[in-house]
């Protein structure tokens, strides 16, 4: 109940100190970030805030926010135009410089398209998931193509790394995302230089998108279970 109530504060305090009237969100994926969707909402309900407008990550925050009655947009319609003011979102990894892991969930293709395409990014999360070194206990995950997947098993096993594809939990098979590919989980046996391997993944044909967040300066929220913020990056 600690852990939530760590995850409950971060996302509420950055609900409540990065989103102002008429901002375009993006919102993000998770059990963290759902709070700063949950609280927007509240917001907005209070008539503290108004005119937001939401893209959301991942069917889970599409639903959020449809049940919160936050309006959504794509990131094509005309009224985003390809740009957001925040985005929210959670991380599986920081490390000292900001960098990230991304993608527990299963959303990190869209989760980077927003992120990367947004002014502000806040990162939100609870003390266990800052790091020394990526990708070492959490393996960095890759939306992959699914009839690329034996290539680029074999393209991630040549750069040193051990692939596994990421199967469903009451369902037999493949984790399917949202986008209708599979995802590889990818662990490293030694350190990583992750803004490298972040480019370096994004070059083997068929794999969509990778876990790794090196080129955004987020802001980071962390919540701690006594209800306070530790803020980095400001
Ligand atoms: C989903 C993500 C999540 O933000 C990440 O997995 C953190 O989730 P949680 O806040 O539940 O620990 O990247 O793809």
């Amino acid at each position: 109940m600690g852990n939530d109530e760590a995850k409950r504060t971060a996302g509420y305090a950055a609900a409540d100190r990065y989103v102002t009237s008429r901002m375009k969100v993006g919102m993000g994926t998770g059990s963290t970030a759902v709070w700063a969707i949950r609280r927007i909402g509240e917001r907005l309900a209070a008539g503290e805030i108004a005119g937001v407008t939401g893209v959301a990550t991942s069917s889970q925050s599409e639903i959020e926010c449809q049940e919160l009655g936050i309006p959504l947009r794509s990131m094509n319609d005309p009224e985003i135009g390809g740009r957001l003011d925040v985005t929210i979102d959670g991380a599986d990894e920081i490390d000292p410089d900001r960098r990230l892991v991304k993608g527990g969930g299963g959303a990190l293709l869209i989760e980077k398209i927003v992120a990367y395409a947004s002014s502000r990014f806040v990162v939100v999360a609870e003390p266990s998931k800052l790091v020394d070194h990526l990708g070492m206990a959490f393996p960095v995950p890759l939306e992959v193509l699914p009839v690329a997947r034996v290539p680029v098993m074999d393209a991630l096993r040549r750069l040193g790394a051990e692939p596994v594809v990421r199967v469903a939990e009451r369902k037999m098979g493949a984790v399917i995302t949202d986008n209708g590919n599979i995802l590889i989980d990818v662990r490293f046996l030694e350190p990583i230089d992750p803004v490298a391997m972040e480019a370096s993944l994004s070059t083997i044909p068929g794999v969509l998108g990778n876990g790794l967040f090196t080129r955004v300066e987020p802001i980071v929220l962390i919540g701690h279970e006594d209800g306070s913020v530790a803020e980095l990056g400001t």
